[in-house]
């Protein structure tokens, strides 16, 4: 039977943290042993927010140099870069014309960007979950592992999809949001306020490349609480939030202590936080040093790049040759 097609993207701009890893990046590596995956890095996407492209390539770099350390295997699944497949642009070209601009205006993302960025409401903005659908849809991808505030856009990818094949005939599936543990996704920032991913604070938030020393010290200055008064109490939330970062990088038994001491009023966030501060280390630094290793590999990221470019594009033409057949976009006579 043949697998089910996986499509996801993940943008070059700052660089990738906790919750990137452990909202996506973990589920697509698992997801590579089990479906037919496209992991993409979607520069024309950052173009939208991020203009300046000074340095748009040393993310560029570093971002699959950190999937790369991650554990996606460019053997086991397609790891490109989406500029470099640029049946991309074509299909949201015609994309274009099946989106209206009035929906457009109401996505959230959209409304959230015109807040953060009023002097650039440019129209790639506007277009960006057009872009997006032909990301998924260019290799007919039926499975989109992304996060709560990724739906919208899955959605709308279905609206086109249906509304090509209503007009021209039938080519795309209709993909589906997915993902794997919903309840790991949420990784808190350190101070307790919303999701790590969106802080601008960058002393709440874990990165893949931070030194060991600024891990200790980011978790030694994470919000805590006053210990518990009675036995049992429920967590408040920036203690469940150290409890919930335990649970990710530490052991079992470490996790249970501290649960114990919890429930009988002896908690000592300050031994919590240095115990976290040391099982965080261990767990990210082998990542930041696998990252840095294939960095400095450029012959070898030159190479994944150049395979998972082919590999992509192969799949791309395949869909762009139904695409245009399905409109009618042939002129030449291939028989006289
Ligand atoms: N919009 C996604 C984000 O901000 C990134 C993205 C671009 C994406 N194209 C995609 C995600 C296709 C999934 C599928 O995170």
């Amino acid at each position: 039977m043949k697998k089910e097609t996986v499509l996801s993207g993940i943008r070059p701009t700052g660089f990738v943290h906790l919750g990137n890893y452990f909202g996506a990046m973990r589920n697509w590596v698992k997801m590579q042993e089990e479906f037919d995956c496209y992991f993409c890095v979607v520069d024309w996407h950052s173009l939208t927010t991020h203009p300046d492209t000074k340095e748009l390539r040393e993310s560029v770099l570093r971002l699959l140099s950190e999937l790369l350390a991650s554990g996606l295997d460019p053997e086991k699944c397609v790891l490109y870069i989406q500029s470099h497949v640029p049946e991309i642009a074509e299909l949201y070209l015609y994309f274009n014309m099946l989106a209206y601009t009035g929906e457009l205006e109401r996505t959230a993302t959209f409304k959230d960007k015109v807040r953060q960025q009023p002097d650039n409401v440019n129209a790639g903005l506007l277009t960006y979950p057009v872009l997006q659908a032909a990301d998924i849809l260019v290799h007919r991808a039926t499975k989109v592992p992304v996060g709560k505030d990724q739906e919208q856009h899955i959605e709308m990818t279905r609206n086109y999809a249906e509304r090509f094949n209503h007009r021209y005939g039938n080519v795309f599936p209709s993909p589906t949001a997915f993902s794997y543990d919903s309840e790991l996704t949420r990784i808190m920032s350190l101070d307790g306020k919303g999701k790590m991913s969106k802080s601008e604070n960058h002393m709440v938030t874990l990165y893949l490349a931070d030194s060991d020393d600024l891990i200790r010290e980011k978790i030694k200055k994470a919000k805590s609480d006053a210990a518990p008064a009675e036995p049992n109490s429920v967590k408040p939330d920036s203690v469940e939030n150290l409890f919930g970062l335990m649970r990710l990088v530490s052991s079992p038994d470490t996790v249970e202590n501290f649960e114990q001491d919890f429930n009988n009023c002896v908690i000592r966030y300050g031994d919590m936080k240095k115990q976290l501060g040391e099982d965080m280390v261990k767990f990210i630094s082998p990542l930041r040093e696998k990252a840095r290793a294939f960095r400095a590999d450029e012959k070898y990221l030159n190479q994944v790049m150049s395979i998972g470019a082919e590999k992509a594009r192969n799949s791309a033409i395949a869909t762009m040759e139904l695409v245009r057949d399905a409109m009618g976009l042939k002129y030449f006579a291939l028989k006289s």
